[in-house]
């Protein structure tokens, strides 16, 4: 092995292609992997096919300085690397709750044959407890090394639109190694961040993998119980969003991931919560684990609450009524529609015969390909002509700096639902408009202070 260790990355979704290129932006040789040989080429040719601040600049440097390449080989990745981070997709069963783990399966089924030297391979996709004992297992039988081809666990927590600040500078790295050599070779990848004082928990393989299912289950309780709470606020005539902040204000509680709204989605929350479930009830301990089906039908039910409200506004149905949805990504910040809230939303006014128009500052292309059926706007304006109803489901700064005054001369009526608490209720009240979301009582002390 060379002085400093060579990395491959397989699958080059939002998190392998934003690690291998904040590695190679580290000084270290990377080649990256996918199977999908349209997508290799245009990373190779410095075009990023996902939205990721920063990302396309340090993929471009990478490419520039000859540290950073991209290929659909196995057999290549298997020569070049001494380091292998499998971080390809593991979407929700089809046929259940539980993990998807073909391409974790075809990864390492593909890539052994090739091992022929001590290497490590380096799990950071989220998998169900007990994938990586027995991917090690496998691996040793059936790479030509045997044993030299070890197996770690290294979970990521990047956020979209967040992922290179988050994987060059986590709020901690966890290493699931199973030998020193393993735990050493990862503090020489991450001596930077070891060397700035990011905490590092050298654990078992198992801890490892449950380190990111629980946090990310930990994540979407926080959301679901303040929105919880939201509909209890809703029938007793109070203010979530101030809740939020005073409950916040607790250092013990904290403010983060306490935004009441339309509740989570994207490609990692929901699914991860569900498999959580799956897998402790393979494991014996589904009672356990049983607040988390009530987490995430809280979650869902978020969903069709603002459909019910929608329907409320325009007088019980929106059958041939004019929809405006603001906000399709499943964040502010992103282009993704996985399992996106706002879209959802959309889809189903849609299903009960309303005319929905979307706008999102990011997101319409990939709404587009995947829900042809809505329309689609290119401003926030455009949607809202004509519209009866507008409803903000996805909470981008944009919207919050509408202007009620301007978006209320093209609409065909002044009804807004706030799912995601971005307006000023007063602003917009005092504009005309019938402002209502849930969890705000109808009038609302900034008003009356107006
Ligand atoms: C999440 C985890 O944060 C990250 O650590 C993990 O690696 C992947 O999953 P991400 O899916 O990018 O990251 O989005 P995140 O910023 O966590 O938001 C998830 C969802 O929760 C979004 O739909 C967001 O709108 C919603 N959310 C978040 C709330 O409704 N309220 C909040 O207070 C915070």
């Amino acid at each position: 092995m060379t002085d400093r260790p060579r990395l491959t990355v397989l699958g080059t979704g939002y998190l392998g292609a934003t690690h291998a290129a904040c590695m190679a932006s580290e000084g270290f040789e990377v080649l990256g992997l996918d199977t999908d040989a349209a997508k290799v080429a245009r990373l190779n040719s410095g075009d990023v096919p996902i939205f990721e601040p920063g990302l396309e600049g340090l993929v471009r440097e990478g490419l520039a300085a000859g540290r950073l390449a991209f290929t659909t080989s196995y057999e290549r990745v298997a020569d070049f690397g001494d380091i292998h981070f499998l971080c390809v997709g593991t979407p929700q069963r089809r046929d259940g709750n539980g993990a998807d783990l073909s391409q974790v399966d075809a990864c390492i089924a593909a890539l052994a044959p090739g091992l022929s030297r001590p290497c490590l391979v380096v799990g950071k996709s989220t998998v169900p407890v007990g994938t990586a004992a027995a991917l090690a297992a496998r691996l040793s039988r059936i790479a030509p090394v045997g044993e030299g081809a070890e197996v770690c666990w290294n979970p990521e927590f990047l956020r979209e639109g967040h992922g290179v600040a988050d994987t060059l500078k986590p709020d901690r790295i966890v290493i699931g190694a199973t030998s020193e050599r393993a735990e050493a070779l990862l503090r020489q990848v991450y001596a930077r961040q070891v060397e700035a004082g990011i905490p590092v928990f050298v654990t078992d393989l198992a801890t490892a993998e449950l380190a990111k299912v629980a946090a990310n289950a930990f994540l979407a309780t926080k959301i679901s119980f303040i929105n919880a709470v939201a509909e209890v606020c809703d029938k007793a005539g109070a203010d979530v969003t101030m809740l939020a902040q005073v409950l916040g204000a607790d250092p013990r509680i904290g403010s983060a991931f306490l935004r009441p709204g339309l509740g989570f989605g994207g490609g990692c929350l929901p699914k991860d919560v569900r498999a959580f479930l799956a897998r402790a009830a393979e494991l014996g301990a589904a009672d356990a684990l049983k607040f988390l089906r009530e987490v995430d039908a809280i979650n869902l039910g978020r969903r069709t609450g603002m459909v019910n409200l929608a329907c409320e506004v325009l007088g019980g149905s929106v059958a041939g009524r004019s929809v405006c949805v603001l906000g399709a990504a499943f964040k502010p910040g992103s282009d993704d529609v996985r399992d996106s809230p706002a879209l959802d939303v959309a889809q189903i006014l849609h299903g009960m015969g309303a005319e929905v128009t979307v706008y999102d500052p990011a997101a319409t292309h990939n709404a587009s390909r995947a829900w042809p059926e809505l329309s689609y706007a290119g401003s926030a304006l455009e949607a809202a002509t004509g519209a009866d109803v507008v409803l903000v489901l996805t909470d981008w700064p944009q919207f919050a700096a509408l202007d009620p005054g301007e978006l209320g001369a093209v609409v065909a009526a002044r009804n807004v639902v706030d799912g995601r608490y971005v307006l000023d209720p007063a602003a917009w009240r005092a504009a005309g408009w019938h402002y209502r979301a849930s969890g705000i009582p109808a009038t609302t002390r900034s008003d009356q202070l107006t």
